[in-house]
């Protein structure tokens, strides 16, 4: 029903295997990953779930010890969403995690702060946060911290879970990298292959599945790339105070809220078309990401506004005005899930995929839009990027802070008839 005739047609010449696609009103799909869906996990819950930190093993030191000697790195962490990615920090996670709290409190269900696997590993109650013995406590600093750099750096196995995935962290206090034991450091490194092959990034970033079994998130399927290669580039600046080389790997993590890296997440190319005596638009997208575009949070979405002018640029047609779900849904990439008839329930109500519209990896999607008036003399086209659609903001009380609610422009193209 939300769906789209044009746009099914076109779908996903995509690339997982037992995936059906798009009946009318049920999309079935593998997605991706995380989300707020993860909220699902609610029940069953168990504490096991928490990473390992080995019996004895040295404690996570604080970020803030690093920043003496890795001050650039520290200061691209600390502008990064991992260093902003708790309750604490990040308001509209926290808003997520209220309303999940409650629905399972309606529910009859202990609310949890499960998302604490994820979203502040470096807790050191981390096993009661999620379990719902203890609530967020903002004066607990280890809460506050994030994905702080400890945490990564003494990742040492990925651990496949049922609805998500988990880390054993190492013992002793070695700071892993891809590179040999390195002994210029002051303290121990270590190598590690998980920090070659971006494998390193997958116990939070694999999958999220919730109670119905319904993935979420399923970045596993959705993406093969080298996550480490797009989002570390080399930056200018020593890695570390007194280090002979001068470039590092940036730990901005940019991702959909940085313009510059969603102005790589797609091509656009756009051609007039003409047949006998119709004239139509072609608009074609490109996923030039390694994953699906938009990736991983199921509430972002991307869209495509067309607007067609006259000789003195006054707009004489748009593919919608208000909302492009409801006016023109072929142009919008998006994903939804359903229970029961009701599609656009939270991930952790979600019995279903209600639809799924992403570009898939590698995929090219092509919308034709007819251009009946001969008075139209240029086309735009611009390819839009939210964090959050404006009914999510409203429903879950996502604060507009001009981060949440912030509309980026990934692509424009404009061709003169
Ligand atoms: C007293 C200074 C100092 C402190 C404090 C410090 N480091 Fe380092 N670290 C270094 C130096 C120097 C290097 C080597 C740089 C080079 O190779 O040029 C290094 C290298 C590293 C490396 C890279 C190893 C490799 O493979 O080349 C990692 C990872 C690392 N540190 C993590 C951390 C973390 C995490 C912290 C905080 C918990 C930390 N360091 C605190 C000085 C420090
Ligand atoms: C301990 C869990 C954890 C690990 C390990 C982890 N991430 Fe994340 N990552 C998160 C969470 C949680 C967020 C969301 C933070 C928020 O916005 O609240 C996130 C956000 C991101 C974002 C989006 C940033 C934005 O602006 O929206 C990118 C990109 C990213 N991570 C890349 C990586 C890469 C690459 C690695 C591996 C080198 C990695 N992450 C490892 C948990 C993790
Ligand atoms: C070819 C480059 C490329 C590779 C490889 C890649 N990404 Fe991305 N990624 C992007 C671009 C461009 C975006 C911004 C567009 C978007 O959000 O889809 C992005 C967005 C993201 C986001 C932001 C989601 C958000 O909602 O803010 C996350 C998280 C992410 N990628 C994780 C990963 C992980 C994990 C891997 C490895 C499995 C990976 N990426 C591999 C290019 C890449
Ligand atoms: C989300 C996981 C993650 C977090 C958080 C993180 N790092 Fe890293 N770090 C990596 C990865 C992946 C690399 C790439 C290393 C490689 O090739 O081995 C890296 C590389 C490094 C290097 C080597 C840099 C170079 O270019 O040679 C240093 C030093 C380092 N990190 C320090 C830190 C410090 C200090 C913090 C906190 C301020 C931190 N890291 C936080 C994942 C992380
Ligand atoms: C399995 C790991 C995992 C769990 C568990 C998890 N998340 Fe996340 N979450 C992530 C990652 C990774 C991202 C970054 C990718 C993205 O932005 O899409 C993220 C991003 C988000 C975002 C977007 C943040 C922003 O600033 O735009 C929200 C909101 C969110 N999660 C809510 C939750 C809530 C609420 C819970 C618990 C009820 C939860 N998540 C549990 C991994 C997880």
């Amino acid at each position: 029903m939300l769906f789209f005739a044009k746009a099914k047609r076109q779908v996903l010449p995509h690339r997982f295997n037992n995936v059906e696609f798009l009946s009318e009103e049920n999309a079935a799909m593998k997605p991706r990953f995380v989300l707020p869906a993860v909220v699902s996990l609610l029940c069953g819950l168990s504490a096991a779930q928490a990473h390992e930190l080995p019996e004895g093993a040295a404690p996570l030191e604080k970020s803030e010890q690093c920043a003496a000697c890795h001050p650039t790195i520290f200061q691209e962490w600390q502008e990064s969403f991992h260093a902003k990615s708790s309750v604490h920090k990040d308001s509209a996670h926290k808003a997520m995690h209220q309303a999940f709290s409650k629905a399972m409190i309606a529910k009859g269900q202990k609310a949890n702060y499960h998302c604490a696997t994820c979203h502040a590993p470096m807790s050191d109650n981390l096993k009661a946060l999620m379990s719902g013995e203890a609530e967020p406590d903002s004066s607990n600093t280890t809460q506050v911290e994030g994905v702080g750099c400890t945490f990564c750096h003494r990742i040492e196995a990925v651990n496949k879970g049922k609805s998500f995935d988990q880390y054993t962290l190492s013992k002793e206090g070695a700071y892993h990298t891809s590179r040999p034991a390195n002994k210029k450091a002051p303290h121990q490194t270590a190598t590690s292959p998980l920090f070659t092959d971006g494998q390193v990034c997958m116990g939070c970033h694999s999958q999220y599945v919730n109670p119905h079994e319904v993935p979420v998130c399923v970045m596993t399927e959705e993406g093969k790339g080298n996550c480490i290669s797009c989002h570390m580039s080399p930056a200018e600046g020593s890695p570390a105070v007194g280090s002979a080389v001068k470039t590092h790997f940036s730990h901005r993590f940019p991702g959909g809220h940085d313009q510059d890296i969603l102005q790589k997440a797609a091509a656009l190319e756009v051609k007039i078309e003409t047949k006998g005596k119709e004239r139509s638009i072609s608009v074609a997208i490109k996923n030039t990401t390694e994953h699906t575009f938009p990736s991983t949070n199921p509430m972002r979405m991307a869209f495509v506004k067309v607007r067609a002018k006259d000789k003195k640029g006054a707009v004489i047609w748009e593919n919608f005005k208000a909302d492009p779900l409801q006016e023109d849904k072929q142009a919008v990439f998006f994903k939804a899930f359903k229970a029961g008839e009701k599609v656009g329930v939270p991930s952790w109500e979600a019995e279903a995929m209600a639809f799924d519209t992403r570009l898939k990896t590698g995929e090219t999607r092509t919308l034709t839009y007819p251009l009946y008036s001969p008075a139209i003399s240029e086309v735009e086209v611009e390819l839009f990027y939210l964090l959050f659609p404006p009914k999510a903001i409203e429903g879950f009380g996502i604060p507009k802070d001009g981060v949440n609610d912030k509309r980026y422009s990934v692509a424009k193209k404009s061709v003169k008839m």
